[in-house]
């Protein structure tokens, strides 16, 4: 049998880009969503639990995603008709107090593994369904983050809304996030990377910095 070429992308390279049907039609990716961000992920295979309590959960949060810029893009390496059938019977689950909601994102049908190869989805050799992968990818078409977690373990929906509201404070700010971050609170101010910066940190180190590597921007 042909060994598969899988391909494993890396935080700061362009997307690998591709054509691929999907519930709401052809996308081209990621050259459809520049100026937006993007989270594509991948699930290991539609009509199965931890899945669709994960797609209850990305469809009662998807319009808090478009209004934070980004547009979700899902995958499974399923066809369209067992999307569509499984995204409309998910309709009718009531969950936690998730119900009756409608997947209004894009679902890529992946039967030939061409994009679950080029974004390394599958990571059981000779397999056939991919972890559950999360790759934000910036209005830029660059990846910014990569996430991977195994079938067995549904995702936090929290901590995938947290990256995202901390890589757009990160650019827009130029400031990195201090552990467990979120909004409203003190941010960090990139350190000195030469000894007159650290110097010059030093002399003026007030309430904010620990030390000349450790500084904090308050926040409102
Ligand atoms: C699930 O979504 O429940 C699942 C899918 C594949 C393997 C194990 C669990």
């Amino acid at each position: 049998m042909e060994e598969r070429k899988v391909n494993m992308p890396l935080i700061g390279e362009q997307a690998p880009e591709f054509t691929a049907m999907t519930t709401e039609g052809v996308i081209n990716f990621p050259a459809d969503y520049k100026g937006k961000w993007a989270i594509l992920f991948s699930h290991p295979a539609d009509f199965t639990p931890v899945c669709t309590t994960e797609f209850m959960t990305f469809a009662s949060l998807q319009d808090e995603f478009k209004a934070l810029n980004c547009e979700l893009i899902g995958l499974s390496i399923d066809s369209i008709h067992s999307h569509i059938a499984w995204l409309k019977k998910i309709e009718e689950f009531q969950w936690k107090d998730i119900k009756n909601v409608k997947v209004k994102f894009p679902v890529i049908e992946d039967v030939s593994m061409n994009v679950a190869s080029k974004y390394g989805m599958v990571h059981d050799k000779g397999g056939t369904s991919a972890v559950r992968a999360v790759f934000y990818v910036d209005p830029k078409g660059i990846i910014r983050t990569i996430l991977y977690y195994p079938a067995s373990c549904g995702r936090n929906f929290n901590e995938l809304k947290r990256i995202l509201i901390a890589l757009q404070k990160s650019d827009k700010d130029g400031v990195a996030t201090p552990a467990d971050w979120h909004p409203g609170q003190d941010t960090i101010i990139p350190p000195p990377n030469t000894a007159p910066g650290a110097n010059e940190r030093l002399a003026k180190e007030g309430d904010n910095c620990l030390d000349w590597f450790l500084c904090f921007r308050k926040e409102k």
